[in-house]
């Protein structure tokens, strides 16, 4: 009987434990031994792999986070920490590895695959910045956390009559805050893809309060060349400019932290499935993600390590429609 060998790695994003439930009863039910490589890249090194069967995946499609735990293991962009991880696969005899993670996970995946490992990874970030898909698990039930806060901060900027700038994540890649920024119809989006001067987010944040409205908004995304903090700063020597009270929001790791919604739990489920078709069919070195609404896959090595920008053109429409 093959062996098929799990992990989550990078942060954690909600729909990781779907994924891991797909991918183990789907191996199961295709006649593979499956282990469960605990804390990821490091796990392995590390020689942490344990058997899984069905019921070690129960009660766990609703949670948030991962059950296998991950880690961010540096030494795997060493050719040492790849030796440790590459010696754990033979001497536990992996016929497939499946790495459920982000950019730095797949382009580790990437490495691991050129020096001849059986790779295959699954796309898992709620960044949303890996090439080779159109959306990673993890990234909708972020967005819907952003969302709720962005709400809820509405509330109290409108009774007060302030404005508030909400710094969401994203490492590089704005699409987290473009998507809070246009479903919270937010006055200002500022991202890491285009250039905002901080003059331009106080023009905009006091258009809204010459045009008479009761609080702006104005989401940042944590990578922008102005973000949260340095914006501040700013407006600490320029407050007469925005016309409100201005404060200030970081939403940081809850973003991660929420409930897998439909999306991430069937993006999980459909993705952890067809890696292992893709383990089936030794279609190793590759990356599983979704294209035009289908399970796809590209080979890692044309998309690891590649930043997937947020569509700027939206930015036109968001401005447009927060007037
Ligand atoms: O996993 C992606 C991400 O959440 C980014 O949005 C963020 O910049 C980073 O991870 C935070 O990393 P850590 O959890 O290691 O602080």
């Amino acid at each position: 009987m093959q062996r098929l060998a799990v992990l989550t790695s990078g942060g954690d994003a909600p729909g990781m434990n779907a994924a891991i439930r797909a991918v183990v009863r789907s191996a199961l039910a295709r006649g593979f031994d499956v282990v469960g490589v605990h804390g990821g890249y490091q796990g392995l090194a590390s020689g942490d792999l344990r058997p899984m069967d069905r019921r070690d995946v129960g009660g766990i499609i609703q949670l948030g986070g991962t059950r296998l735990g991950t880690t961010r293991y540096e030494p795997l962009k060493t050719v040492q920490g790849r030796e440790r991880a590459l010696t754990a696969l033979r001497e536990h005899e992996i016929a497939a590895l499946i790495v459920i993670g982000g950019n730095g996970s797949q382009s580790g995946a990437a490495a691991l695959h050129a020096e001849g490992a059986p790779v295959i990874g699954i796309a898992s970030t709620i960044d949303n910045d890996l090439e080779g898909t159109d959306i990673s698990i993890g990234a909708t039930t972020a967005i819907d956390v952003a969302l709720h806060a962005i709400d809820l901060l509405r509330v109290t900027a409108s009774s007060m009559k302030r404005a508030f700038l909400v710094e969401v994540m994203g490492r590089h890649c704005g699409y987290l805050a473009l998507m809070a920024g246009i479903a919270g119809g937010t006055e200002v989006i500022v991202i890491p893809e285009a250039d905002t001067e901080p003059a331009s987010v106080a023009q905009a944040l006091r258009a809204a309060y010459d045009r008479g409205k009761s609080h702006a908004i104005g989401v940042i995304s944590e990578g922008a060349k102005y973000n949260a903090d340095l914006l501040t700063q700013y407006f600490c020597t320029h407050r007469d400019r925005l016309g409100f009270d201005l404060r200030v929001t970081k939403l940081g790791h809850i973003q991660r932290g929420g409930a897998p919604g439909v999306f991430d739990r069937m993006l999980g489920t459909l993705l952890g499935a067809a890696a292992v078709d893709a383990a089936v069919e030794r279609r190793y070195g590759t990356l599983i993600g979704m294209r035009d609404g289908k399970p796809a896959s590209a080979p890692l090595a044309d998309v690891a390590g590649k930043t997937r920008p947020a569509d700027t053109r939206l930015l036109a429409l968001a401005h447009m429609l927060a007037m």
